[in-house]
């Protein structure tokens, strides 16, 4: 891999967790890998008042301890100011000269659209030669189809999609980027990888933590919002969509696009909503989510969602796609479980077995990274009976991942220029528009707000949407 070329990274809202405790650090990793050249640096900018060293300090002890850092450490410049005020781009412009910059938006989202008209009416944007400009958006992009297309309508009548990289982290997740080799590297996996073969689809994101310090963000959020068109959808897109023509951004993104657009618009008979009470996760005590701080003491706001989703295209036709998300679960559990039908031919009828239970292949995400695939095995002895087992791979006992924040493919892709990992407008779009007719009848108050226990799995509701199939939620944390 070549070094990525000479930049520097403005980070906007410099002082903010996210710099501290994924961006530096995967920028120190980047640097210990032999991946960024000396003459890369970073001016953040932040409304704390503060100077260069306080930002140094405060990097500190989340950074990579190491000769990378120390030399790092040397070119972080502060500059502090009000996100949208005049002086802050003239001072960023003054600072930049002729070099190339990654302007990276780590702000709340209502600065989106404000950053870039600046930085575009500053003159900041401009490409010359061989010096690049590019943004960096985090999400969330919108807050649901009509806000998230305005987004783009202002951001795009200054900027071409060269220029944007819109981001979603999940996508820094080795194990996502694995589901593309996975299925395209492998001849085994395209020729069952559809309606013939496949009986459905589940991806869970169930977490731990709850809501604790995010009350203002979440309340007006929901898990729905927070988790589904985004980071959900970006993994259901990369298991549900057709091979692309190359491995270049735009082929794969048009496929991961195509997908989104064939999502069958869901009805609120399709989706489950809960909010977590009082209780426990594990020995620590949970307060119920309408007494965490900033959260309103009657709010509807979902803290799980589950949904059945159909996949109207020629593969998918007939696979449900069940999705669930939630805070304060029973574990920390991401993961892609892809059930095949039964086999066609109860062979063994005549032996003491009397069901053949299905074969799965799990993406596992998190806590940690692996596939695995179950399959049947014949017990020894003189009579035949099966045993389940698996066959496995974990990434860390073949690769060595110590410290990877998921960020740092993210920023080494944006200072050398691809863009495959990024959204292109019509994929968030598609993702919204997805998920637009739950919001609706959400705000109509149709279906129920179910209540759940801490460290449980969730509410019953969503065991009784899969049941109505005649199917089951693979165990959290199994
Ligand atoms: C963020 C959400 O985008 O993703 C959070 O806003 C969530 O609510 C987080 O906790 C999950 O990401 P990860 O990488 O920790 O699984």
């Amino acid at each position: 891999m070549k070094k990525a070329p000479p930049a520097t990274l403005v980070i906007f809202g410099a002082t903010g967790d996210l710099t501290r405790r994924l961006l530096v650090p995967a920028v120190t990793n980047l640097c210990t890998d032999g991946l960024l050249g000396k003459d890369f640096t970073i001016l953040g900018i932040g409304r704390s008042d503060g100077d260069d060293e306080m930002l140094r300090a405060s990097l500190d002890k989340f950074a990579t301890e190491g000769d990378c850092w120390r030399d790092l450490r040397k070119r972080i410049a502060y500059l502090q100011g009000d996100f949208t005020a005049d002086r802050v781009f003239d001072d960023v412009a003054k600072a930049l000269g002729d070099r190339s910059a990654v302007f990276y938006l780590a702000t709340p989202a209502q600065f989106f659209g404000a950053i870039v008209e600046k930085l575009a009416a500053k003159g900041l944007m401009a490409e010359a030669g061989s010096r690049f400009r590019r943004v960096a958006i985090e999400k969330p992009f919108g807050h649901d189809l009509a806000s998230a297309k305005a987004l783009d309508a202002r951001i795009l009548a200054l900027l071409p999609e060269s220029q944007i990289y819109r981001l979603d982290h999940f996508l820094g997740k080795e194990t996502v980027q694995n589901i593309l080799v996975a299925r395209f590297a492998n001849q085994w996996f395209e020729a069952v990888w559809n309606n013939r073969y496949i009986d459905h689809v589940q991806i869970t994101a169930a977490e731990t933590v709850e809501v604790g310090s995010r009350g203002s963000f979440y309340d007006a959020t929901g898990a729905l919002r927070d988790m589904v068109p985004n980071h959900l959808f970006q993994l259901l897109a990369m298991i549900a969509m057709e091979p692309p023509n190359s491995f270049d951004a735009d082929a794969i993104r048009d496929e991961k696009a195509k997908v989104l657009r064939a999502i069958r618009k869901p009805t609120a008979v399709c989706a489950v909503r809960g909010q977590y009470g009082k209780g426990r996760v594990g020995s620590r005590n949970v307060p119920a989510y309408r007494k965490v701080p900033d959260v309103a003491t009657d709010s509807r706001t979902e803290t799980y969602v589950a949904l059945k989703l159909e996949v109207d295209t020629w593969r998918w036709a007939g696979v449900p796609f069940y999705l669930r998300t939630g805070k304060a679960l029973a574990a920390r559990d991401t993961e892609i479980v892809v059930t095949f039908k039964a086999v066609p031919y109860a062979l063994f009828r005549d032996c003491p077995i009397d069901r053949l239970p299905a074969n799965r292949l799990i993406f596992q995400l998190q806590p940690d990274e692996s596939i695995v695939l179950d399959m049947l095995v014949k017990k020894p002895g003189p009579v035949i009976k099966t045993a389940g087992t698996t066959l496995d791979f974990t990434y860390a006992d073949h690769f060595k991942l110590s410290g990877r924040t998921g960020y740092e493919t993210l920023l080494y892709d944006m200072m050398t220029g691809d863009q495959t990992l990024f959204q292109r407008a019509e994929q968030i779009e598609a993702g919204w528009a997805a998920v637009q007719p739950i919001l609706d009848d959400w705000v109509k108050d149709k279906g129920r707000l179910e209540s759940y226990a801490p460290g449980s799995a969730g509410p019953a509701g969503a065991d009784a949407l899969l049941e109505r199939d005649g199917r089951f939620w693979h165990r959290i944390g199994q």
